[in-house]
Order: C-alpha cells, then structure tokens, then sequence
C-alpha cells in the first residue's frame, strides 16, 4: 500500500460530470464532461443534466482512475458534492460516490460545493502559495456570489451575499440579451479584450453594507438595448466588443468595491477569489493589480480549478479525511446547503 492515501472526488452539482483523485494534495487527475446540450436553451436544463450525468458518471470516473494510474481498490475515501445545486444533479454523483464507497468498503466524505470551491485554493501545485486563516474569499460562480470570511478550513462566514441574481447569472442574462449562448460568461470575456470598457455607462446598484445586487442592472442592459435596437437594429452586432468590455467592467467594478470595503471593514488584507466567474480576466487583473500596491495579498486559483470540478472535492474531501470526518450513506442531498 502507498504511504498517502488515495481519494477521488466526484462532482455533479449543475452540468458538468467531473472526477478526480487526489494524493497527498497533489491532484493526479481531473476529469470533467461538460454538457453542450444546455447551450442552445441560453440556461442548464435540469432533467437533461441528470440525463447527460447518468450517461457520463462512469465513464468519467474509470478515466480518472486511468489517467492516476490506479485501480478502484486503492483508493482510501470517496468525497461527493452533496450540495448545494441541481437536486435531480446531485442524487447522481451521490449515489454513485455512495455505491462505491460501499463496495469498495472506504469511508465516504460528503463536500459542500461552494467550500470546494474556495479550497481549491489549498491544492498543491508547484509550491503554490497558500492563504493563511482568516482571509476573505469571493465566491462567484453562475449561482452564487458571497464574501467569505475564511476562519478555518470548514469555518466560514458569509459576510455579503447577492440579494438576487448571482455574478455569473449577470453575465449570462446580460450574453442571453446581446444573443449569445449559454455560458455567457467565457465569451463575454473573450470580446471584452478587444472592446473599449468605457463606451457604455451602466448604473450601479445601491445596496447596504456588504450585500450585492445584480437584477437591476441586467434590466438596465435590456432596455438600453432594447431602446438602441429600435433606432438602428444592427445595434448589438455593430457594438458587440465594446457592450462586452462595458458589461464585464460594470460587474467586476460592483464586485470589487464591496470586496475592498470587506477587507476594510475586517482588517484582512488576504483576498482570494473562487467559482466559475473567478476564471473572469478582468477580475484577475484588478486582484493583481491590488497586490501590486503592496497592501494586500491575493490568491488568485488556476485557471482549472475556477469553473465546476472535482479537483477541489478532493482536496476538500482530503481535509476532512485527515480530520477523519467522514459520512453516512444515509445523509441526502441537499439543494440549498448553506456554506
Ligand atoms: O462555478 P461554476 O462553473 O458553476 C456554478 O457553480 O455555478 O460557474 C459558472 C458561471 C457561469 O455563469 C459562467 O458564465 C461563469 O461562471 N464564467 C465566467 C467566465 N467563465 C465562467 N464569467 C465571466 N468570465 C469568465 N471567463
Ligand atoms: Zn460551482
């Protein structure tokens, strides 16, 4: 038997079907199967999602298992995602994750999704440095979008949340309008880079304290297109770049205004940032720009580790199994579990 454990994680909260097997945290393999199938609905589709997850679980496991170079009974824990996400997602990865661990006899770790997240951040990578306890973490991701204050591996404190829509769903409702596919996210990213960010003003949102708020704001998109589409219909296609850099510099300003008062408010000069809409470039720039003045210390994930996958279930689920915090097969999935 090998001196380090290993375990494999097994992710399936929303569209994506991903493992991976973690050793010593180091990260062997990561395997994801997106689902195209969703892009032409301009959103995820539940029921399809569990379909398209019950097609690709085993394959995608038996990959990860290949590519780490071992076999399923070498393998110490299995850690799922038991939520939050898709309720008919989750049950997939679950029972499958709680079929394994019962075959294979190991201890079954269960992950709270958005905590793996933001312990991606812990993954060994070629001496990657690592944020120290307490640091503040933004959480964006196509459902979620929180300030974390980050106590201790699995102590964690949202201090600021959306009141609705999520930083991603901005992103992606604001794509849908311009009539871009689903993600919209990536894309908008990628037309940004040639657009000039300035062209367009859009308001911002006036919420208290450290909450944020994004429903307002993808009205306003709408009917400013709308309004600009009645006068010259070629409109989006004519302005596209410069709606993307616009759009995308809008939400990273709201976003990072109320991370800067976080770390303020807090006296936590650490900032690390997490979930899908972290893979975002222009919030990247802005973190690194931050650190650039000295004051703070950014984290900023790879590039992997940012959208849905299962590297951060098994760096999660390797910290719990170090705690020897396991699981019942008994504990269900969870929609809407809290941090
Ligand atoms: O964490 P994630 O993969 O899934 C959820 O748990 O929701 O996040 C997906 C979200 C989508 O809304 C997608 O549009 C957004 O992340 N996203 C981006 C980028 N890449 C993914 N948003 C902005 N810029 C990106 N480069
Ligand atoms: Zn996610």
């Amino acid at each position: 038997m090998s001196a380090f454990p290993y375990i494999l994680g097994i992710e399936s909260s929303c569209d994506d079907t991903a493992a991976a097997v973690i050793q010593n945290h180091k990260i062997l393999s990561n395997v994801i199967a997106g689902q195209k199938i969703h892009q032409s609905y301009g959103g995820v589709v539940p029921e399809l999602a569990s379909r398209a997850h019950q097609q690709n679980i085993v394959p995608v496991v038996s990959e990860a298992l290949k590519q780490a170079g071992i076999n399923p009974k070498q393998l110490s824990a299995i850690a799922y995602t038991r939520g939050p996400g898709l309720m008919g997602s989750l049950l997939v990865g679950s029972s499958f994750a709680k079929s394994l661990s019962m075959a294979l006899n190991v201890p079954l770790i269960e992950v709270n999704h958005m905590q793996g997240h933001i312990l991606a951040h812990f993954i060994e990578d070629a001496g990657n440095k690592k944020p120290r306890f307490p640091f503040l973490c933004l959480t964006v991701s196509g459902g979620h979008t929180q300030i974390v204050k980050v106590n201790n591996y699995f102590d964690m404190e949202i201090i600021g949340e959306t009141i609705d829509d999520a930083a991603g769903e901005a992103f992606d409702k604001a794509g849908k309008i311009m009539g871009l596919d689903y993600p919209s996210g990536p894309l908008i990213d990628k037309f940004a880079k040639e657009g000039n960010p300035e062209k367009f003003h859009f308001s911002k949102p006036k919420v208290d304290g450290l909450n944020y708020s994004f429903s307002g704001l993808k009205t306003g998109i709408l009917y400013f297109i709308q309004n600009e589409t009645k006068k010259n219909p070629e409109f989006v296609k004519e302005n596209l770049k410069d709606l993307c850099a616009s759009i995308q510099k809008t939400i990273v300003d709201i976003l990072m205004e109320k991370l800067l008062k976080a770390a303020e408010q807090n006296n936590i000069s650490q900032l690390a940032i997490a979930g899908g809409v972290s893979a975002n470039s222009e919030i990247r720039n802005r973190l690194k720009a931050l650190q650039e003045n000295e004051k703070f210390e950014v984290f900023i994930p790879k590039f992997t580790y940012t959208t849905d996958n299962a590297a951060m279930i098994a760096m999660a689920g390797q910290l719990k199994f170090e705690l020897r915090n396991f699981s019942e097969i008994t504990e269900p999935t969870i929609a809407k579990y809290p941090i």
